[in-house]
């Protein structure tokens, strides 16, 4: 990891939760569907940091600041008989856009997912995010015919 000068990409720790929920902050002020609510993510990113074997959580860096972050989770597919994993937080804090960190990351995440044998990548972004629809279409990821559905469990906690 760390292929572009200046930017070092590593598996985030819980010393990280700070700076990624700055980040979350950003990405979910974009996304319609979602808002941000900082103990909410702050327990799913510790979710995430807890099981590290189906999942991998990326943090960009540069002068000891984290000024980027993805995740992935993995899911078993019968289309693909074997695991998938699922791609999501992608995000690079707004000043240092454009510099390599967003295709960093993907580059990164896809080598854990060669090394975990996974048989295909996806994410979902905001149908209204061009700028991400671009970025993804730039980086070879192929837009499907899927759309997705949602339903909020009565359970939940969150609004
Ligand atoms: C989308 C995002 C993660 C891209 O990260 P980034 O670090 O700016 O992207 P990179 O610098 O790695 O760009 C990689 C390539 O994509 C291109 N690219 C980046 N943004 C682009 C855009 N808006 N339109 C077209 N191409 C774009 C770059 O030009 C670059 O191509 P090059 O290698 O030929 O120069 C970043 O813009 C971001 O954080 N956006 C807000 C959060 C968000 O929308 N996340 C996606 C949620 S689904």
């Amino acid at each position: 990891m760390g292929q572009y000068p200046d930017i070092n990409i590593r598996p985030a720790v819980s010393a990280d939760i700070e700076d990624m929920l700055v980040l979350l902050k950003e990405l979910f002020a974009i996304e319609e569907d979602f808002t941000f609510n900082e103990p909410l993510q702050r327990q799913g990113l510790a979710l995430l940091l807890a099981g590290r074997q189906n999942s991998c959580v990326l943090v960009a860096e540069t002068k000891r600041q984290v000024v980027g972050m993805c995740s992935l989770q993995t899911i078993i597919s019968t289309a693909e008989g074997g695991r998938v994993g699922i791609v999501e937080d992608v995000v690079a804090a707004p000043a240092w856009r454009g510099r390599g960190i967003g295709s960093g990351l993907l580059e990164a995440v896809e080598e854990w997912a060669g090394k975990h044998g996974l048989r295909r990548l996806q994410l979902q972004a905001d149908s209204g995010n061009h700028q991400a629809l671009n970025f993804y279409k730039k980086q070879n990821w192929t837009k499907t015919r899927l759309v997705c559905w949602q339903k909020r469990l009565k359970h939940s906690n969150s609004s």
